[in-house]
């Protein structure tokens, strides 16, 4: 069955880049002139995605707003000249580049908390979820090549890259055997392993196409890490039971959800940016003498 819907999990606190998100969320956080959210909605559209939901909290209004109309700016910019329709048609554009939906997660009790919100919304479809924090960047959209995937195998697969053995006690890790080019079989997972729990250097990263099959588990997935219901806490009871895929996906994947991630963002992003690109590099060259 064709993958068309996507499930953007959006409801998290944020307390990494406190004070910025304490009233606006993270997914707001701009890279360079876009919110990473939109960057992410992007990439799904890109892989064919027509339906989205975004799952959202309290004072996420912000994230509504962005994918809605916008009629005073929107007559005010109608008046401005050339350069002025450019930026117009942008902005209408962003309300118009898939059907999306919004429910909110009422308690923040973890991501596999917030991706058993979208159980209605999927119905008995396989559908992508794309974490609301992690912006990939690439010719060949991260959400497309897991749909390739589940094409290809017709079991639920997890975006997965090669991180070190310091980072990894802070994702997960996965037990994989290699299948063809940048594809594995997983059977096995674990959410923020200590060192000696350590089953490969691949963890997940914030990409998975999953099956209704996955509701079920949620419901009785008890709380893990950080006592958060925890999305690969259900995955690896799906994992070990039926097995799923693993895909090193290509693209470079900001974390926005730490100040590191989202400073390594706006740089490089800045510096591929038609408009300021090459000022930009004058000016990190000039700075990077001074380092
Ligand atoms: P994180 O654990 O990175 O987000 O969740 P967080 O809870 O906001 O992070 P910190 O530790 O407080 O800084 C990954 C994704 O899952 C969403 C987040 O919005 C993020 O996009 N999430 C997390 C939810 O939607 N609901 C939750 O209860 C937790």
């Amino acid at each position: 069955m064709k993958v068309t819907k996507a499930v953007i999990p959006a409801a998290g606190l944020g307390t990494r880049v406190l004070p910025a998100t304490k009233s606006m969320p993270k997914e707001m956080l701009p890279i360079v002139d876009k919110p990473a959210i939109q960057y992410i909605v992007e990439e799904a559209v890109r892989a064919g995605i027509t339906d989205i939901l975004i799952i959202t909290n309290r004072g996420k209004g912000l994230i509504e707003d962005h994918f809605d109309r916008a009629p005073e700016l929107e007559s005010r910019l109608e008046s401005g000249g050339l350069e002025k329709q450019k930026i117009l048609d942008k902005i209408v554009d962003i309300a118009h580049m898939a059907n999306i939906y919004f429910v909110r997660q009422k308690e923040t009790r973890g991501l596999g908390h917030a991706v058993s919100k979208a159980k209605s919304f999927v119905g008995n479809e396989p559908f992508a979820v794309l974490y609301g924090d992690d912006v990939i960047i690439g010719e060949d959209p991260a959400c497309g090549q897991l749909i390739r995937a589940y094409e290809e195998y017709g079991l639920c697969v997890v975006g997965v890259n090669k991180v070190s053995k310091e980072a990894i006690t802070k994702y997960s890790s996965l037990k994989v055997e290699p299948l063809h080019d940048n594809i594995f079989r997983c059977t096995d997972m674990i959410e923020k392993p200590s060192p000696d729990k350590i089953m490969s250097l691949y963890s997940i990263l914030g990409r998975c196409v999953l099956t209704p099959d996955i509701f079920d588990i949620l419901e009785n997935t008890e709380p893990g890490a950080g006592n958060e219901i925890q999305l690969t806490d259900a995955m690896r009871t799906l994992a070990r039971r039926d097995g799923m895929i693993a895909v090193d996906f290509t693209g470079t994947r900001y974390d926005m959800g730490n100040k590191l991630g989202i400073m390594k963002a706006q740089v490089e992003v800045a510096l591929n940016h038609p408009e300021i690109g090459n000022d930009f590099r004058a000016y990190l060259k000039e700075i990077a003498k001074t380092l």
